[in-house]
């Protein structure tokens, strides 16, 4: 599809601890991306306090779609539509962007267009120069989100696989939290775990043969984790992560290469806060066969931002799939998700 290089969208993004705006011209090209990572606020918590981040939501809203429009050198009246996040998030925090986008809807009489937040993620990468096709296989992998989809077509996405329990980002941290580092714990494992030198692997495989269908599961690897330290204090924290991230990702790349497979779909799209791993690029560029279409967005577009709200936002847009000023928030995403025009 051709964009049309006129439409400019602004995109709203508060469904966690990133307090975001963005405005993208023509579905594809980013006019500015301003991104207020809350991380410095919900640290010494080790994870995202809710009631903390709403606060801190309401309080830099209004100066960071400023910031956004002139950065793109822009202004409110030369917007086409809004676009805002309504699912999945933190309720608190996803009510403070979409008010925020309904008020600019009604006043300046555009569109509002209703966002899934995993469905934008995916988009991430097709702002990269990366061409828009259908289907393709989409692994969502962050905090909040581990998934295996076919994406059919905008708005149209059927679960194959997700996590059982804990998020492959989750149990990042929650390794990272026991061993005494810093929240977020995926990109510190990354960077300790490239120091490891024993590199013996340590960790059961995660879901060992027969396994069940593209399930993930991350509890018993963080159990694993827990009871080998507690049972081994001084063992070299560069070997742990170094065991437990292969442990962690090469189930990933697993699923996601025997979904290509057996679905017989080329095209792939990682993306979400883990996609950012260089270990994870580094197994797919091992693992891959070569005729695939592998699409990863870069490190900024893989965490939570608004370009990919305001961009996938364009092709809801010139289908005319608007939200009614009515639309609702919501904390969960339904699997088998056909179309944000459910409100
Ligand atoms: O997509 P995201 O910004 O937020 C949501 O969860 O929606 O992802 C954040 C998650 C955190 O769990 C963080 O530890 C993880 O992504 N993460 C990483 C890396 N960078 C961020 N995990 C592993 N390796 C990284 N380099």
């Amino acid at each position: 599809m051709n964009a049309d290089n006129t439409i400019l969208g602004l995109g709203i993004e508060t469904s966690c601890d990133e307090t975001a705006a963005a405005v993208v011209r023509g579905g594809k090209e980013i006019l500015s991306n301003c991104v207020f990572s809350q991380i410095s606020l919900h640290k010494e918590y080790f994870g995202v306090v809710p009631e903390i981040a709403s606060r801190a939501h309401l309080e830099l809203i209004n100066g960071i779609i400023e910031k956004a429009l002139s950065d793109a050198g822009t202004s409110f009246a030369n917007l086409s539509y809004v676009a805002v996040t309504h699912r999945p998030g933190l309720v608190g925090s996803l009510l403070i962007g979409m008010q925020s986008a309904k008020a600019i809807s009604f006043a300046c009489n555009i569109p509002l267009v209703a966002i899934n937040h995993l469905e934008a993620h995916l988009y991430a990468p097709f702002l990269e120069g990366n061409e828009l096709e259908f289907p393709y296989l989409g692994l969502l992998v962050s905090g909040g989100n581990t998934a295996l989809y076919i994406v059919r077509d905008i708005g149209n996405m059927e679960t194959v696989g997700k996590t059982a329990d804990d998020a492959v980002g989750e149990a990042f941290d929650k390794v990272a939290k026991f061993l005494g580092l810093e929240y977020p714990g995926g990109p510190l494992i990354e960077k300790l775990a490239k120091s490891a030198i024993e590199k013996k692997i340590i960790f059961p495989k995660i879901l060992p043969e027969p396994e069940s269908g593209f399930r993930f599961s991350y509890s018993g690897i963080k159990t694993a984790v827990i009871n080998f330290c507690k049972s081994n204090p001084n063992y070299p924290k560069e070997e742990i992560v170094y065991s437990f991230q292969e442990r962690a990702l090469e189930i990933l790349v697993r699923r996601l290469f025997d979904a290509a497979n057996i679905f017989k779909i080329n095209r792939i799209v990682i993306a979400g806060g883990v996609a950012a791993n260089s270990r994870l690029r580094e197994m797919i560029e091992e693992q891959k066969k070569g005729n695939e279409i592998i699409a990863i967005p870069s490190a900024r577009l893989c965490t939570d931002n608004a370009a990919m709200v305001a961009g996938l936002g364009y092709h809801y847009f010139i289908r005319g799939h608007y939200s009614p000023l009515a639309t609702d928030v919501h904390a969960r995403v339904v699997d088998n998700y056909i179309t944000s025009m459910q409100t």
